[in-house]
């Protein structure tokens, strides 16, 4: 596994926005040092702060009073490397320290970032700004800490991060791209390449630079409640969907969109494993020797990653879960040994929200040595980011994590900040102004509606009297939907959208399943009613049943075997149809299920004549109808094996570690399974 993995950032210089910059740093260097009191932090720190501003340096001058040689580091036409040194060399072990935290944007007072020079900071899933969930309401919390990063000693740029994870997520009114499952049954990389590409329009527009995601992890047990994060349960289509939506992202390498001011930088996450937890439990442990999972690695589960970094990608994240007991966190042979040493990765690992936590010191600064001594790089913490500073410093005086550490976590760091053209960034420049346009807009909701027709996998679609049931569906004349979810906007988009576990109803802008039916039918005079208790109105000639999950995201959606299924309410549905369609042999019934993974209900299939997965499409629901009423025909095909039973779920793992086919007794649809509207397998 020789891969490499660097690209020096060869960026275009742009002289007027760094003619800019060093104007505003003139501009502000009176106000450095100055604190302001209402953002005072805790008196520790204070303390090691003050210290560290009278230690002396070799040279008998005090380390942070000495003047800052920008000349180098600020000048774009020289290289990556020698501007990382430039700065370095400058640099206070604070300073340093600094740079290796990655706080909630909640927890941290604009004074923070300029008095202790910090370096990145993140909103969690749902975390809005105190002033709003406005596009601009983000843009103007992102700029207050990028501003304040540039008001530091050093004025090294902030990289502020977020989870856009199927467009710009937790932003009302924005783009919801359908989650990485459907992307994965569409299997198209121009599209995802598309939809990268857009998400990151959106994102830079608030300011924002930094995307955690892809997922990259290949899903082998449904149960798990992050499936839909996954593209597919095969790791080959996982690195191919990968691969193309960093390419969207972060604009292609080698051209000189990479990483220029419309793009974002990309995170291949989480490193690495997940998927093969036992029983899907999020967070959980993937049980086998170091050995054998090396082996695993080796016969391809690592493609993902070996894509990822061929694309360019500059973060890793890694993975809350565990490799033969051992938190990756803590796990130095797989962060440095094998991702850094031997692929060659050049860029920054971050680790997961508040994961180091998790690791096995028995206090925090023994976890975060752990963690760093592994070889992350920076430490996602949302609200302690004193603790990760002072146990990092004091960590690193009594010895526990050598310099030597520190600066090549700062050097991996600085090199991705220099690459990614920060140093050179515009706040709140006309870029970023321009591309607030782009948020929700027409041209995105295409791209998104597009998707959402491409991802839709056709399941069954029997005859009714003469003609199949879609062809009978469109030659109906008064049609009935049934249930709650056919205008439920937020169902359809899922978890990781304005809420981190997601929410019911009406929860952003966008278009619900039976608006975008009632748009395609009306020209006809189609009649089109709707009920939510599962009774069949009289003389309806059609049904189209809408059911499936309700949202939910990480540690909140795994399901036992039993729960895995439609929710309590699409269980009443189907119950009162079942008992309302007697008799109707004559009308076509239809299914669209909304779940971000296959489900144990066999048992409903029978009901209806036609049956469509629809996975978690977004807000552009319009989608649905384009195929089901429209000139569009099937594409998607399944990226994962639907089992007959949640029970035998396991087996999938089993067998693809034996590398053998899964019983195909127990299943109910095989992995790239999906018709066409004349009812033929669709061949890829
Ligand atoms: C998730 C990550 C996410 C991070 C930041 C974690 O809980 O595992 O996927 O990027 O939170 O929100
Ligand atoms: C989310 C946060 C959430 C946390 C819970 C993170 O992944 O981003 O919003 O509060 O997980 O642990």
């Amino acid at each position: 596994m020789k891969r490499k993995s660097s690209k020096k950032g060869q960026k275009v210089c742009r002289w007027q926005s760094i003619l800019a910059l060093l104007m505003v740093s003139v501009m502000f260097l009176g106000a450095c040092g100055q604190k302001d009191e209402t953002g005072a932090a805790d008196s520790n720190i204070l303390t090691s702060e003050a210290e560290a501003q009278t230690e002396e340096s070799s040279d008998g001058t005090s380390e942070t009073t000495k003047e800052v040689d920008k000349s180098i580091y600020m000048d774009p036409s020289q290289n990556v490397e020698t501007r990382v040194k430039a700065l370095l060399e400058q640099m206070t072990l604070e300073e340093k320290v600094a740079q290796m935290m990655l706080p909630g944007q909640a927890a941290l007072a604009a004074s923070d970032v300029t008095d202790y020079g910090i370096g990145a900071a993140l909103s969690g899933g749902g975390e809005a700004p105190a002033t709003g969930n406005g596009p601009e309401n983000w843009q103007g919390r992102v700029n207050e800490l990028k501003q304040a990063a540039l008001d530091s000693r050093l004025g090294i740029p902030l990289l502020y991060g977020v989870d856009a994870v199927h467009g710009h997520n937790n932003i009302f009114g924005t783009t919801i791209f359908p989650h990485n499952i459907a992307l994965g049954a569409a299997a198209d990389e121009a599209l995802v390449e598309a939809i990268g590409e857009a998400a990151a329009e959106e994102v830079r527009a608030t300011g924002i630079q930094w995307d955690f995601a892809p997922t990259l992890g290949n899903a082998l047990n449904e149960r798990w409640g992050r499936t839909y994060e996954c593209f597919s349960e095969d790791y080959d289509l996982v690195a191919r969907m990968g691969a193309a939506y960093i390419r969207g992202y972060q604009g292609e390498r080698g051209t000189d969109a990479y990483l220029d001011d419309s793009h974002v930088l990309a995170t291949a996450k989480h490193f690495i494993g997940e998927g093969y937890f036992t029983d899907g439990d999020d967070q959980g442990n993937v049980d086998m020797s170091v050995e054998d999972f090396d082996a695993l690695l080796d016969s391809g589960v690592i493609n993902p990653y070996t894509s990822a970094l061929d694309e360019g990608v500059r973060i890793v994240m890694t993975m809350y879960g565990s490799v033969g007991g051992l938190k990756t966190h803590e796990n130095k042979h797989l962060v440095q040994d094998l991702l850094k040493d031997e692929l060659g990765f050049t860029g920054f690992v971050v680790s997961d929200y508040n994961a180091v936590q998790q690791n096995s010191g028995l206090t925090y600064k023994e976890q975060v040595t752990q963690a760093v001594n592994a070889g992350i790089d920076m430490i996602m913490d949302s609200d302690s980011w004193e603790n990760v500073y002072n146990s990092i410093l004091a960590a690193v005086e009594e010895g526990a994590i050598s310099e030597e550490r520190i600066d090549d976590a700062v050097t991996c760091i600085l090199r991705v900040k220099f690459e990614a053209g920060l140093f050179e960034e515009k706040i709140g420049g006309e870029t970023e102004q321009a591309l607030m346009e782009t948020i929700g807009c027409d041209e995105h909701r295409a791209i998104a509606r597009q998707a959402v027709r491409e991802s839709l996998v056709l399941l069954k679609n029997d005859k009714v009297g003469d003609v199949d049931a879609l062809t009978a569906l469109r030659n109906a004349t008064d049609i009935q939907m049934s249930g709650q979810k056919a205008y439920d906007l937020g169902s359809q988009c899922g978890g990781w959208t304005i809420s981190w576990q997601g929410m019911q109803g009406n929860i952003t802008r966008g278009t619900t399943i039976i608006q975008g039916i009632s748009d395609a039918t009306k020209e006809n005079g189609t009649g089109l009613s709707h009920d939510v208790a599962g009774e069949l109105a009289d003389g309806k000639d059609a049904l189209i049943a809408v059911f499936g999950e309700v949202p939910y995201a990480e540690m909140k959606g795994d399901r036992s075997v039993d729960a895995l299924t439609v929710s309590a309410k699409d269980k009443e549905l189907l119950d009162n149809l079942r008992t309302a369609l007697e008799g109707k042999d004559d009308i076509p019934k239809v299914a669209i299920i909304i779940a971000g993974r296959p489900l144990d209900i066999d048992e409903y299939f029978d009901m209806f004549d036609a049956v469509i997965m629809a996975w978690l499409p977004g807000t552009e629901g319009e989608g649905i109808a384009d195929v089901l009423f429209g000139e569009y025909d099937f594409t998607g095909v399944l990226p994962y094996t639907w089992m007959k039973d949640a029970e035998d779920i396991y087996l999938k793992k089993d067998a693809a570690l034996a590398g053998e086919e899964v019983d195909a007794e127990k299943v109910l649809f095989p992995i790239g399974y999906g018709l066409n509207k004349a009812g033929e397998q669709i061949v890829r």
